[in-house]
């Protein structure tokens, strides 16, 4: 028997398309699917083919959190030797760029992957938030890092501590997500992003989404270091020569990711 596809993907020219596949519990994310979804993601990013990787759920939700029914009657020692997040852990080696199509719910663990996610392009009727507070427990997969780092401390109380959602716009505001489009153009709107991404040197993307990345991790003038060396680098590549010498020569740029 094959195995069940929790998740679907395809490929258009550079880019990896990868939809969460679990309609009927809102692409609730349990540990099958995780597993699926980073050896998918581990693929596109070892695939030279692909310069970038969008990631959609379904029109109404993107994702509502980790599977409940799946840790309702879990020990303590059964979620600690189930180690589930060593797959969110492998997401996040994922070089390339990730765009995120996110319509509807993206709920506790569906907002903690779309937090991994680094372009994320949103429907009006996006809902966001980790509402683990009300049952019973708290984010597990980043929220209460990630989240604070995005909006700052006075909006992740708000969202973590009440389980409130936030709306597209208000998330927009925050500075949660990159763009909010209306619903029926969300998913071309992210392909559309992704492929004009996919467009521009592929090494220099993967380098600058390591930098921004390098920002949550490190003290500024580190940071700053660690920028500068990753921009010098740059300079030993054929796409940079190739970048500058078609802006001098007002030619489009051909980059081979060389
Ligand atoms: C399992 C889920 C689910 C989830 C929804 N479903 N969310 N199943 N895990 N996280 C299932 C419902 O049980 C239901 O199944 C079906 O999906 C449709 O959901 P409804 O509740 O009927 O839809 P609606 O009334 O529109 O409400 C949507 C909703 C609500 C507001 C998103 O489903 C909801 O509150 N879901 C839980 C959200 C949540 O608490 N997420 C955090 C999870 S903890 P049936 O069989 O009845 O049709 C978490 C921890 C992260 O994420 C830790 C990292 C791993």
């Amino acid at each position: 028997m094959t195995e069940e596809a929790l998740i679907l993907s395809e490929t258009d020219r550079h880019v990896g398309i990868i939809r969460l596949n679990r309609p009927k519990v809102l692409n609730a994310l349990n540990p099958q699917l995780m597993t699926q979804l980073a050896e998918q993601m581990e693929t596109f990013d070892g695939d030279d083919a692909i310069h970038v990787i969008l990631l959609a759920g379904s029109e109404r939700a993107w994702a509502a959190g980790a599977d409940i029914g799946d840790m309702a009657e879990c020990s303590t020692l059964q979620m600690y030797q189930r180690d589930q997040f060593a797959t969110w852990d492998r997401f996040k080696r994922i070089k390339k760029p990730i765009v995120a199509a996110v319509s509807g719910y993206a709920l506790g663990g569906g907002c903690e992957l779309m937090m991994l996610c680094d372009v994320v392009i949103a429907s009006e009727t996006a809902q966001i938030g980790q509402p683990e507070i009300n049952i019973g427990v708290m984010p597990g997969a980043g929220g209460t890092q990630r989240l604070t780092r995005a909006v700052g401390k006075a909006t992740a109380m708000d969202v973590i501590l009440t389980g409130r959602f936030l709306s597209a716009k208000e998330a927009l505001a925050a500075g949660l997500i990159s763009r909010v489009v209306p619903k029926e153009h969300y998913f071309t709107e992210a392909l559309r992003v992704a492929h004009a991404m996919a467009a521009k040197g592929p090494i220099a993307l993967r380098l600058a989404k390591d930098a921004v990345l390098k920002a949550f991790e490190t003290t500024l003038s580190e940071g700053l270091e660690y920028e500068r060396k990753l921009f010098y680098m740059l300079f030993s590549t054929e796409d940079q020569k190739e970048g500058m010498r078609a802006f001098m020569e007002k030619r489009k740029p051909k980059f081979k990711g060389k």
